[in-house]
């Protein structure tokens, strides 16, 4: 059985500030959360965040690291850096960066080893494009990136991985993938798996649904055999909604 992750993605929103007010409300609404829970934050909220979801099952996770130990790349962060702030998860390769920053299949895999180098939980996102997908090219940009992301690495490795499934034109624009498609989608990347892993491990990477996720179509979304959680954008933002998400549509 896959233990299902629920993770908020908070992406460029909230100060120090606005993250402890929505960890006061959150931690008590959500002390009796039955799936793992994991809070993405940016650099600058790490440390606070850290510090006030001590002595709860929370975990929390960066949004991006830089692929090299260290060195002249102003402006990056490094796994060493994340791991000296005791974060568990990074988000690897989301689409937005795919589309804003450059990332490729290529600087996902070698972030993806980065990670791993330090036991770092990559949160790898694939997912395709809306002009992809209306030219019947989802399989074929799945596989790509799946293949290209993960290539060189060992089977023991992907007990640390999670990917989450992110279809481009679900994202931040409240059309979510019917629970049919997003189940039979991750059902596609497990046998994409298959192919690399033995069954064993294959069957145990845990493959997250992300794009307009919220706290009225989470219940069905989760009802589906191949969806093992979600990556939450816009609808982790406030506490109460959340919490409803990590309740699987319960207040
Ligand atoms: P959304 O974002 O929930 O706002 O669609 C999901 C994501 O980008 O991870």
């Amino acid at each position: 059985m896959r233990t299902p992750i629920i993770a908020a993605n908070w992406k460029m929103n909230k100060t120090q500030k606005e993250a402890k007010v929505f960890l006061k409300e959150l931690i008590p609404l959500i002390s009796d959360a039955e799936c793992e829970v994991a809070l993405c934050v940016p650099f600058t909220g790490l440390a606070v965040v850290k510090r006030m979801v001590k002595g709860t099952k929370i975990k929390v996770g960066a949004q991006n690291v830089h692929f090299a130990e260290k060195g002249a790349y102003t402006g990056e962060i490094s796994a060493d850096m994340l791991k000296e702030l005791k974060v568990d998860y990074v988000i690897i390769g989301h689409s937005e960066r795919r589309q804003y920053f450059g990332e490729t299949d290529e600087s996902v895999n070698k972030k993806i080893a980065a990670c791993l180098a330090k036991k770092l939980r990559p949160i790898v996102c694939v997912g395709e494009t809306l002009e992809e997908r209306e030219g019947g090219l989802t399989e074929k940009v799945l596989e790509r990136q799946i293949r290209e992301g993960f290539r060189g690495f060992k089977s023991k490795d992907f007990d640390k991985i999670v990917i989450a499934y992110e279809p481009v034109w679900a994202i931040g624009t409240g059309k979510n993938a019917t629970s049919e498609d997003a189940n039979a989608t991750i059902g596609y990347i497990r046998q994409v798996l298959r192919k690399y892993l033995p069954k064993s491990i294959s069957e145990k990477v845990r493959i997250q649904y992300g794009g307009s996720m919220n706290s009225g179509n989470v219940k069905e979304l989760m009802s589906m055999p191949e969806i093992d959680g979600g990556l939450i954008g816009s609808a982790s933002l406030k506490a109460e909604e959340f919490a409803k998400i990590v309740h699987y549509g319960r207040a």
